[in-house]
């Protein structure tokens, strides 16, 4: 008999059954076309463990073993909320249903709730990596009824990625917690992606680089601190062809980028805790302004195109731009693990930001070489921002310049770098001693009465001088 079930044979669930199946487990599946649970119990035949193609709910229910452990792979939202209504009376207290699916937070709190509610326990799970990651190893974020954790441990960290041996799963935290590192792993996602897409049109609109030159810029960076699964597919999809027309297949597709809304979920989260996520902002903005295709071409129509003065001595200004992305993504890395600290404090979920960086080791989307130094850095010292670990602090010092130099070149090349631009504003105004928001504050109070503290009387609260001419004359 099975004790895990998987509902929800599309692309991810049929790769994670043959998955589970491969590492010896026995798992029951359950979709509203069996024939799609059929043709995996056939593609894992040979595996190790057993594939059980169910025809419905209860057969899938009662061919289970207690505590029943149902891994839920359907789109989030109304698809999701429809099976767990359609298992909960079958299920007996104490078993568990967790949902694999990109569902926001906050959806999570309140399928945790409804189901504890019911007797049953219920984990909101981040999964990374795509189908490739769900067949070999995905990286898993887990939160929600921590005694259930233990009830399906195994068969996760068997079926997850593992750096140097360790499985890229763990829980985090109640409620929503798992779904809300997922949620922020997207968003570094979004930032990552939105660097590598400006380092690109650098590198062909700046210097008029081929498809083939920049593929080989990207490959090069995979030698550096830069090494990372998304700079490795960055050189595979630039230096592909299209086999219609034997063009770099980046110029047949059309600029305009799609986005499901974790990117924007992030950085609304991000907002509501007052956490900087400037360079997830960017990202998603870019994606926004890339959607009206018609609005930039009677904009290009208006005006024409941005004056642009090209980009000149390529040779140093490659060496510049890995520099510039060493500096930015430290800087997007510090703020999504702030991002973290902050939901971790308003929400009291205790989250370990040195275990966060470690299951992204290996597996997500996001995996890079730094992810092993950032979890050593939170390790070290997990109340300190990650750009002031040693390590972090000395390669964003080396490295800020280029950001500048980056930064201020395409600027005057007319090429659209915002979150290049995002990261040196967020590095610059991150060591400001003397901001200028006693300019705010004294507008605040001029207009509102809202009061500030003195610079020479910490703590204390006063009105300045426009409302009470005498103290102050
Ligand atoms: C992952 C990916 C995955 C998915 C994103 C894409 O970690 O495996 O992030 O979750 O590819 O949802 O998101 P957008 O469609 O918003 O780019």
């Amino acid at each position: 008999m099975a004790h895990v079930g998987l509902v929800g044979i599309g692309v991810m669930g049929r790769e994670f059954a043959l998955n589970l199946a491969e590492q010896g487990h026995t798992v029951s599946l359950l979709d509203r076309n069996i024939e799609k649970s059929r043709e995996v119990v056939t593609a894992g035949s040979a595996l190790d463990g057993e594939l059980i193609a169910c025809a419905d709910a209860e057969t899938f229910v009662a061919g289970m073993a207690a505590p029943r452990s149902v891994l839920v792979l359907v789109p989030s939202g109304a698809p999701l909320d429809a099976v767990i209504e359609s298992l909960t009376p079958l299920l007996d207290p104490g078993d568990l249903i967790a949902d694999l699916g990109n569902s926001h937070f906050k959806e999570t709190e309140r399928r945790v709730r409804a189901c504890e509610a019911a007797g049953l326990q219920f984990l909101g799970m981040g999964i990374s990596g795509g189908a490739e990651g769900a067949r070999n190893g995905p990286s898993i974020m887990a939160g929600g009824s921590k005694d259930s954790w233990a009830q399906v441990k195994d068969p996760l960290q068997d079926a997850a990625a593992k750096f140097e041996g360790t499985p890229c799963c763990d829980w985090f935290g109640p409620g929503g917690a798992g779904h809300f590192i997922k949620m922020l792993h997207n968003g570094i996602e979004y930032a990552d992606m939105q660097m590598i897409a400006e380092a690109y049109g650098i590198m062909r609109d700046g210097w008029g680089m081929d498809a083939a030159a920049i593929g080989d810029v990207f490959a090069g960076w995979m030698d550096g601190p830069l090494n990372s699964y998304l700079v490795e597919v960055a050189a595979e999809v630039t230096h592909a062809s299209d086999p219609v027309t034997q063009k770099p297949m980046l110029d047949m597709i059309l600029d305009r980028a799609g986005q499901k809304g974790t990117g924007r979920w992030s950085v609304i989260e991000a907002l509501h805790l007052g956490a900087p996520a400037s360079m997830m902002q960017a990202a998603v903005e870019a994606r926004n302004i890339s959607a009206d295709l018609d609005g930039r071409r009677d904009g290009a129509m208006l005006f024409g195109a941005a004056p642009t003065g090209g980009l000149e001595e390529r040779e140093e200004g490659l060496k510049q731009l890995e520099s510039a992305m060493i500096a930015a993504k430290i800087c997007a890395y510090t703020q999504g693990f702030e991002v973290l600290r902050r939901a971790s404090d308003a929400f009291d979920w205790s989250l370990d930001l040195a275990a966060i960086a470690r299951v992204w080791r290996a597996g997500c989307i996001i995996r890079s070489v730094l992810l092993d130094d950032i979890s050593d850095a939170f390790d070290e010292d997990a109340t300190r921002k990650l750009s002031h670990a040693p390590k972090f602090s000395a390669l964003l010092d080396e490295n800020a310049g280029s950001l500048k130099t980056v930064v201020m070149q395409s600027v005057g090349a007319a090429l659209e770098t915002p979150a290049l631009y995002a990261a040196l504003s967020y590095h610059n105004a991150s060591r400001t001693q003397h901001s200028t928001a006693n300019m705010i504050q004294a507008l605040r109070d001029r207009f509102g009465a809202h009061r500030f503290e003195r610079v020479d009387a910490h703590g204390e609260q006063v009105n300045g001088p426009w409302h009470d001419p005498e103290r102050y004359a």
